[in-house]
């Protein structure tokens, strides 16, 4: 949905455009404005000389950034781990055991129940300036709970990935072959029509690399874009495959050695970092810092789960990828809104230039500076999706 007629965004005391045309790495602008038409970005400049609109948002000097675009999260579930999370905080590890158990809650769940979730944590992400939201199937593991995971969550985004390797079911525990089988043929057959992405969470426990690598395979074979949870909870050999297999994105990145990283460097795979992850589970942070002096590009995503990161804000992923993994500000940011359209592999997101889509969020602080020095606080004043308001 989008807005007929114009509208100008006015009184804006500092621009994120993340595009060449302004100041830094983010395209800073300083009293600027920004005019919408047609749900698109249709003229950035001055506040000085101003085109003339049918509706006009004052920004009362604050800043303004484009919408964030959170390329990782697994809203599709049903019920809650909390008491895992309490026994994480007494001293448990996470092992990725508990993702069953959501399992069992989320076949047991009607499509209304699922359906209630996806739509309420979609709309606390919107809250909180998230415009972009990629939304992962993952706790069915049949065929018939995949593909209505997927039909689910394509109701509230394009950025749909199908992740029915996540982990191997019970009720396949000793013969995984078979599993992969199922996801390979007819698993990936009905899920390949709700589904932009394939995803395989590669990693001891999980899917080894030959697993890893035939499903990778016969997903981008119908059309798939290819995606990897890797080396999260120990090294591995998935973000290397990641880069072989010109993945978008590898994401976690948490345990790289310094192959992982040259591979990385050396290729077009973005890593995405989910610094909700190393929070919720008490583990230590990857070293964003490490990748970016090598040359990476970096996202920030929230990886919003019931399990590792049941958080739905990138305000408060930005913070700790500042605090915790060693960015600036600026570049956790960026990772936020124009490196997540890079992992998804966009161009119209994530940025704001003329012929972006007109998503972009007001603060309640005059810099972006704000979303890291005052963690905690609702900054988001207003979002615009689409160019719409919400
Ligand atoms: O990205 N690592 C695998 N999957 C999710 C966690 C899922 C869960 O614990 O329920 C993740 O962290
Ligand atoms: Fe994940």
């Amino acid at each position: 949905m989008s807005a007929s007629g114009s509208l100008l965004v006015d009184n804006i005391g500092e621009l994120v455009t993340n595009s060449p045309d302004g100041r830094g790495p983010l395209g800073l602008r300083r009293d600027a404005a920004l005019l919408v038409e047609d749900g698109r970005v249709a003229w950035v400049g001055s506040a000085r000389d101003t085109p003339a609109a049918d509706r006009r948002v004052d920004a009362g000097g604050a800043a303004v950034l484009p919408g964030f675009v959170d390329s990782h999260a697994h809203l599709v579930f049903a019920g809650d781990r909390a008491a895992e999370f309490a026994a994480r905080m007494a001293g448990q590890p996470y092992t990725g055991g508990g993702i069953r158990t959501t399992v069992g809650a989320t076949r047991a769940a009607s499509d209304g129940e699922l359906r209630a979730t996806v739509r309420r944590l979609h709309a606390e992400a919107l809250r909180q300036g998230t415009t972009t939201i990629e939304v992962k199937s993952g706790y069915g593991l049949t065929v018939a709970d995949e593909a209505r995971s997927l039909r689910i969550a394509a109701e509230v985004t394009d950025e749909t990935t199908f992740l029915g390797a996540h982990v191997v079911p019970a009720e396949y525990a000793d013969r995984p072959d078979d599993y992969v089988s199922l996801v390979c043929g007819p698993m990936l057959a009905a899920a390949a029509p709700h589904a932009r992405w394939i995803d395989v969470f590669c990693e001891r426990g999980a899917f080894d690399a030959d697993h890893t690598r035939a499903i990778l395979t016969c997903g981008r074979a119908v059309g798939l874009g290819v995606r990897v949870h890797a080396n999260q909870l120990g090294p591995g050999p998935g973000v290397r495959l990641g880069v072989e297999l010109e993945a978008a994105s590898v994401d976690h990145c948490t345990h790289l050695d310094d192959a992982d990283v040259d591979a990385l460097a050396g290729g077009q795979t973005v890593a995405t970092l989910l610094p909700g992850v190393e929070f919720s589970t008490r583990s230590p942070y990857p070293d964003a810092r490490r990748l970016l002096d090598a040359g990476v590009t970096v996202a920030l995503a929230t990886d919003c789960n019931p399990g590792s990161s049941y958080t739905s804000s990138m305000p408060f992923c930005v913070a700790l990828a500042v605090r915790e993994m060693r960015m600036t500000p600026a570049e956790a940011v960026w990772a936020a809104t124009a490196g997540g359209a890079r992992a998804l592999r966009r161009d119209d997101v994530g940025v704001l230039r003329p012929g972006a889509r007109a998503d972009l969020m007001i603060l309640d602080a005059p810099s972006h500076l704000h979303l890291a020095y005052r963690p905690g606080v609702p900054l988001i004043r207003k979002v615009l999706h689409n160019g719409v308001p919400r």
